[in-house]
């Protein structure tokens, strides 16, 4: 039977050494929480990077992480300390990550890293090459590997590869920026169908081909040697269902089955009758605008001090790329306002900021999905923001406000959400006061339309709708290579 050979990065399991014992847990991230579920699913395999390098595998190790892989219906590529330096926090997220989310001002391009990508790209290739079947269809996803489709293409030139992008596509002034441009759209048409998130990441790619490339393009197909390159939108949606049931399933939860965390939760939202708890979870990235978040905070207290002792924000931040220094800045960035904040307006039993800096188990995601009244997502670039669509999952009772910002994929779709510019602080503070302020009727009149939007795109819709695209693109490729 043909299989669909699912390849990125990140595998949806993350593999550790700690005290000499494999730990295992799953990975943070949009890509690979998204794609968990399609994958499990499936009948296809999963082939990315474990997260551990060969130096860090003995032959035991090594064999006791391909049992788990296998188990997960995964592959590894094996990737040396040099590779994750140079490809993974070197090009991928030195260059790639903050051109394309337009943070000029951190990108580097370096000769030598773009070797490094150049390398490791050509190791997934293998990995792929060893794996694959005739009728298996490749499905690409993300910026760490922008080269793969040609160099699967370029070996197997009638299998059906399908490219994703994650991340935004940014418009052609920044692109144009980029040294290795030409190479880079070339690796990336290697695919049959090229997806992203929104129409505008759509039209700044296809712009780019035009531009650089002066190639023909035909509203949304590219004709790109012997073949047609088809390029189209498709915003990635959640488990709905998951994360649906498991906020429901927490309703019924008696006291004893209650994590510490719901009790700690529960003490605030019982203190009072207009107590409110915003919430806010992201990787700790610079994209996801943790700093503006916290000043916008801090001048919505000054601004309506009546909320004083009233709103709690929850802040979540999970640790990411932590050998990128500008990571580690935005860490030290974040723990000084927070330290800030809280030294300013904290009294005997009020704490304004509850920050956690870690990876949370699913239940505890659910516990603070469900807890909070309002969501503040405020990111300054998101290709698109899952976390956004999961609080709304959660509000089971349709009561809740989401505070999005307008630079984030999501917002395209979620317009009954209040949408705000997260650089905006006055908008922000006064955004604050109308959610806390919003009617039970608002509030559910709102969340019901989003929540039936996801229902009905969801992370499996979304994949099925790219798969049936892929494989009419490539009806369409043969037609007109036959004439
Ligand atoms: P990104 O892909 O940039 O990380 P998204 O919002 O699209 O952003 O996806 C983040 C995913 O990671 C979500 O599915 C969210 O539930 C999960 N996540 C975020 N923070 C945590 C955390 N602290 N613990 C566990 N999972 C998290
Ligand atoms: C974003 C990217 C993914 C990446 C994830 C986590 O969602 O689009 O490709 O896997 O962040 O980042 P990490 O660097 O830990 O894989």
């Amino acid at each position: 039977m043909n299989k669909t050979i699912i390849v990125s990065n990140r595998l949806p399991l993350q593999v550790k050494i700690e005290n000499n014992a494999l730990n295992i847990k799953p990975s943070v991230g949009g890509l690979a929480t998204g794609l968990k579920s399609v994958h499990e699913e499936g009948n296809g395999i999963w082939i990315g990077w474990s997260g551990l390098t060969e130096e860090e595998l003995d032959k035991d190790l090594s064999n006791q992480v391909n049992k788990e892989v296998t188990k997960a219906k995964c592959a590894t590529v094996p990737l040396t300390q040099d590779d994750v330096d140079n490809f993974y926090f070197g090009f991928s997220n030195k260059t790639l990550w903050p051109l394309f989310h337009y943070f000029m001002e951190y990108t580097e391009f370096d000769n030598d890293q773009w070797e490094a990508y150049k390398t490791v790209n050509q190791k997934f290739a293998d990995v792929i090459l060893e794996n694959i079947e005739d009728g298996d269809t490749v499905w690409v996803h993300d910026y760490q590997l922008l080269l793969l489709p040609k160099l699967i293409k370029d070996k197997k030139p009638n299998t059906t590869i399908g490219f994703f992008l994650h991340i935004p596509y940014p418009s052609y002034e920044i692109f144009r920026t980029f040294p290795w441009r030409e190479e880079l759209l070339h690796g990336m048409l290697g695919a049959d169908l090229l997806g992203f998130h929104t129409y505008d990441y759509e039209r700044h790619f296809l712009s780019s081909v035009k531009r650089i490339l002066r190639l023909d393009v035909q509203f949304n197909e590219i004709s790109y040697l012997d073949r047609v390159v088809k390029v189209d939108s498709f915003p990635m949606g959640i488990d709905y269902n998951k994360f649906h049931n498991a906020a429901l399933s927490h309703l019924n939860q008696s006291n004893t089955e209650k994590s510490e965390l719901q009790k700690r939760l529960d003490d605030h939202i019982q203190a009072g009758p207009d107590t409110k708890l915003i919430l806010s979870i992201d990787r700790m990235d610079y994209t996801k605008g943790i700093p503006n978040r916290i000043r916008a905070f801090e001048y919505f207290l000054n601004k309506y001090p009546q909320f004083k002792e009233k709103v709690r924000l929850v802040m979540l931040a999970v640790p990411s790329r932590s050998d990128v220094p500008q990571y580690q800045k935005l860490k030290r960035e974040t723990d000084e306002l927070v330290g800030r904040v809280n030294g300013e307006f904290s009294t005997v039993s009020w704490t304004p900021i509850w920050y956690f800096y870690r990876s949370m188990p699913f239940d505890n995601l659910i516990d603070l999905y469900t807890s909070s009244q309002i969501a503040l997502i405020t990111p300054v670039r998101d290709g698109m923001n899952l976390v956004a669509k999961e609080y709304i999952a959660t509000r089971v009772n349709q009561d809740g406000v989401l505070i999005l910002s307008e630079m984030a994929g999501a917002s395209k779709e979620m317009n009954e959400a209040l949408l705000i510019n997260p650089n905006n602080f006055e908008q922000l503070a006064d955004t604050l006061k109308h959610a806390i302020e919003m009617p039970a009727e608002e509030q559910s009149k709102r969340i019901k339309i989003l929540q039936k939007r996801l229902q009905r795109y969801s992370v499996e819709k979304w994949a099925e709708e790219f798969m049936k695209s892929l494989n009419d693109t490539k009806k369409i490729g043969k037609t007109i290579v036959a004439k």
